[in-house]
């Protein structure tokens, strides 16, 4: 079955005359990508061959010997032993070549009642759902690792911020638990789209269906697909669960960004909140002394090509005719493209989280400076003096400039410093005052208390 260069074109039978101009080649073939999807082409295959002899479209003899012959191709894949040609094309084109050369005769039935049109699209499901899998086991072991590190540092206090200036104190536990809802609401978003993407266009032929008495619905459990999709045309148009895993997979990459900037970040000298052990750190070719944490940068980039990849197939998908036009087979490049980057990006994220070294010191430290305790004054204010919130936001302002103007904390400022701007306030108020004092008391749901954080970790374990 090869393009030739005698005056046929064995690929397109009668039709033609002559094999395609070398350039015409190279933009067509898509086999140096969709080998990847070789094992969901085989499967694919194999449920559509033994579906065509249970519905005595084919012999089972032929279906035996086409099952035998694709068992052989899968093992020689398997082993590197097959050549791809690319004047086969495809993957396709490439399996059903081979399994001539294997079985003979049998293997011109295969094709019977279907099309590339209809096999691509299911082979590319198939491949998707593969993926969708590895992400969230990926996703399940990233969150595992983040609850047993916030059990760990559950009264760990740092500074929260916002703007990126210190703002209130919060352990490092629900710190990290913020990001264990993150990474929750990604696995519904897979396992949302994956629900979407599960059914078979395996038996949608070209677009219009097929004459031949198919059992749909049998390949379509025997692939593991819920059911059969109900309209051809759409079956072998729809690219949209591809778009749905991209989407997915970029908002995932949004937040394995932001977790790998604080890690940058907090790795910084001028930080100093965690370090990274040599196993996940390199060194520099020139500065001795430098220590980079370059798998967390890596991963704050990877959502370049992942959005990328989305974009590039929504342009793609764009105003496209139905049913099938050849724009789609740049689907997969793009699409593997972003899925080897989000599945390795999950497993280096898994790795940091495990890695990272938290200096409890420094990050305690940190909260002293910045008077990350003035909401706890004023919130005493309100509760102790029957100030108006306003009014006691407008007390602790004058506190806070008070102390800047003696270079003090707030809790180092005298009885009768305080009572100099309100005269009422007591000694009482130095009980909450202290980092671990303004932690313990935010108890509200969601709230960064030790104990609630615990419990937090509790739920969380559970539902995992
Ligand atoms: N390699 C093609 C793709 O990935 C397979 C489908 C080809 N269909 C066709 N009508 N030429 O899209």
């Amino acid at each position: 079955m090869r393009a030739a260069d005698d005056g046929t074109n064995s690929m397109w039978g009668g039709r033609f005359t002559s094999g395609p101009d070398a350039v015409m080649e190279a933009i067509n073939a898509s086999i140096d990508v969709d080998q990847r999807m070789a094992k969901q082409d085989i499967d694919g295959s194999r449920a559509h061959a033994r579906m065509l002899a249970q519905q005595g479209i084919i012999s089972d003899a032929d279906a035996a010997a086409i099952d035998d012959g694709l068992a052989t191709v899968s093992e020689e894949i398997a082993q590197g032993l097959l050549t791809f040609q690319r004047e086969l094309e495809d993957i396709h084109m490439n399996v059903e070549a081979r399994l001539k050369e294997i079985v003979g005769e049998p293997a011109g039935r295969l094709h019977t009642g279907r099309s590339r049109n209809d096999q691509v699209a299911t082979d590319f499901r198939l491949w998707v759902r593969d993926s969708i899998d590895r992400v969230d086991a990926g996703l399940a072991a990233l969150i595992g690792g983040l609850l047993d590190r916030a059990e760990e540092e559950a009264d760990t206090i740092l500074p929260g911020f916002t703007h990126l200036q210190p703002a209130q104190p919060v352990t490092l536990g629900h710190h990290l638990l913020a990001f264990v809802e993150m990474f929750s609401r990604d696995r519904g978003r897979f396992a949302d789209a994956r629900k979407r993407l599960n059914e078979s266009p395996l038996g949608s032929a070209a677009l219009a269906g097929t004459p031949y008495p198919l059992d749909r619905d049998m390949t379509a459990q025997a692939l593991g697909f819920d059911g059969p999709t109900r309209n051809s045309l759409d079956s072998v148009s729809a690219r949209d669960f591809a778009l749905e895993y991209l989407a997915a997979a970029s908002i995932l990459a949004t937040h394995l960004s932001r977790m790998a900037e604080e890690m940058v970040v907090w790795s910084s000298a001028a930080f100093g909140f965690i370090s990274f052990s040599d196993a996940w750190s390199t060194g520099s070719s020139i500065m001795p002394q430098k220590r980079n944490p370059d798998a967390a940068e890596l991963l704050r980039a990877k959502i370049g090509r992942i959005f990328g990849a989305f974009t590039s197939l929504l342009l793609t998908m764009k105003g496209l005719p139905l049913a099938y036009s050849k724009d789609m087979q740049e689907d997969k490049e793009v699409t593997f493209l972003a899925a080897d980057a989000i599945e390795l990006s999950l497993a280096a994220a898994v790795g940091l989280v495990g890695d990272f070294r938290p200096d409890r010191e420094a990050m305690r430290a940190a909260c002293l400076k910045g008077h990350l305790t003035a909401t706890d004054l004023a919130d005493w204010l309100v509760r102790a003096l029957g100030l108006p919130f306003r009014e006691a936001h407008h007390v602790t302002g004058t506190l806070v400039a008070l102390a800047d103007e003696k270079g003090a904390r707030l809790d180092e400022l005298s009885l009768e410093d305080l009572q100099s701007v309100h005269a009422d306030i007591t000694t009482a108020v130095f009980d909450v005052l202290s980092v671990e004092a303004s932690v313990a008391s935010r108890q509200s749901f969601g709230g960064t208390a030790p104990d609630r954080v615990r419990a937090a970790i509790e739920a969380a374990r559970s539902q995992l």
